[in-house]
């Protein structure tokens, strides 16, 4: 009688990492196809007050292996958009409510991105008409996006921010402490601290927006610091296991940049990886090359390798990937999980599309930021599409 075991009649699987579970701090995710943060401009005025039509946005979407809410601002201080929605007040945390509610009754997971902007802001955003604040006094080129005096969203340049004082650093690392309680309060599963795209966290990081002379300029140690301090804070309400951190290593969005991305990048990337985060999330460099149908320039390619080098952790990676570079970049390593961006915002069922390899809708930029239902919660999925379920509605209450 043998003792060995049976040969395996059947072929084997070929498993597309995609779709193979991965944990997430104390989460298991069901695959790897993550909601990527997107602004919309969607919240209730006056106050920035999430809705229950954000709620019908996110519960849409709630197929992700992780959502990701968009960009939240920590205080008034803090934004930078007309619309955009925030968590300092108690109207903002109960409608988060809403949304996180809808999301878990789905099944679904949701973090929400932290989100203090610095300069990217006007006074019309800003308690009292003051200054936006930054590192320091660095005019970005571009145009901020407010609400004008008949209620319209209107382009406007953007100013010369005031530089923080030393004294005031406390007071910032306390308003992404207080963002990320009253994420907890809202009943998030975890928080993002948004440290990319040119922001508050990615001003301080980067050289060229950054020329203090104190504690919080200089090195990459110094122009970490405040990046560092925040991760501690939130990690003090959260523990490190339901926090990420995004980051744009070779960003330019928002005016940016950096003499020495790779000292810089590769020192922060090695220094989170001790801090025992939920996972390292990163805007990919290639995104314009693969968005123009190039291969990805050997810079960005060689910049996440080092960052995947220097972080032990659950790397997420979002930017200009489609179901197979996904699944191409997943089996090379580069990543752990893929966030998909313009993509999950045109296909609430994203994640079934990309399993069953069914057509995709297009997105339509023209309704990104602002507006009502239409390019929002409209966008139709498969069920939808093939007469299975009730097509979506656009309801005229909310434009
Ligand atoms: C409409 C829109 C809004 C966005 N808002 C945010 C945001 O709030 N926070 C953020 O970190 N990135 C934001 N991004 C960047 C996306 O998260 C993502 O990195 C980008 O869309 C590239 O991924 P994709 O090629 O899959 O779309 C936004 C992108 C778009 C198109």
């Amino acid at each position: 009688m043998s003792l060995e075991a049976p040969v395996a009649r059947s072929e084997p699987k070929t498993t597309e990492l995609l779709f193979e579970p991965i944990r997430l701090g104390r989460m298991l995710l069901p695959h790897r196809v993550a909601m990527a943060p997107l602004t919309r401009s969607r919240a209730r005025q006056p106050g920035n007050v999430p809705t229950p039509l954000n709620a019908a946005y996110y519960v849409q979407r709630s197929s992700a292996a992780l959502v990701i809410s968009e960009a939240t601002q920590i205080s008034m201080q803090g934004q930078g958009y007309a619309w955009t929605p925030g968590i300092h007040s108690r109207e903002q945390v109960e409608g988060w409510r809403l949304v996180t509610d809808a999301v878990h009754a789905a099944g679904g997971r949701i973090f929400l991105q932290l989100w203090h902007v610095g300069r990217i802001s006007h006074p019309a955003l800003q308690p009292d008409g003051m200054l936006p604040v930054a590192p320091s006094a660095i005019r970005p080129a571009g145009e901020a996006f407010i609400e004008n005096d008949r209620g319209e969203g209107e382009l406007v340049p953007f100013i010369t921010p005031r530089v923080l004082d030393i004294v005031e650093m406390p007071y910032i690392v306390q308003q992404y402490e207080r963002g990320a309680r009253h994420a907890l309060a809202a009943g998030f599963d975890g928080v993002e601290v948004h440290s990319a795209n040119g922001y508050l966290l990615d001003q301080f990081i980067n050289s060229q927006t950054n020329t203090r002379t104190d504690a919080y300029g200089g090195s990459v140690a110094g122009r970490s610091r405040l990046l560092f301090e925040v991760v501690e804070a939130v990690k003090g309400v959260w523990g490190g296991d339901r926090v990420g951190v995004r980051l744009s290593p070779l960003g330019t969005f928002n005016d940016i940049g950096d003499t020495d991305p790779e000292t810089t990048f590769g020192t922060i990337a090695e220094q989170l990886s001790s801090q025992d985060l939920a996972y390292l999330h990163l805007v990919n460099p290639a995104t314009a090359d693969l968005d123009q149908g190039r291969a990805p320039n050997s810079r960005a390619l060689a910049i996440l390798a080092l960052i995947r080098a220097k972080y032990r952790g659950t790397l997420m990676l979002a930017g200009g990937l489609d179901r197979d570079s996904a699944e191409g970049w997943l089996r090379k390593g580069r990543a752990d999980i893929i966030a998909f961006g313009r993509k999950f915002l045109a296909n609430p069922d994203l994640p079934r599309r990309l399993r069953e390899r069914a057509p995709l809708n297009a997105d339509d930029p023209t309704t990104y930021y602002g507006g009502g239902a239409k390019g929002y919660t409209d966008y139709p999925t498969l069920e939808q599409e093939r007469g299975e379920a009730p097509k979506p509605c656009v309801d005229d209450r909310w434009r």
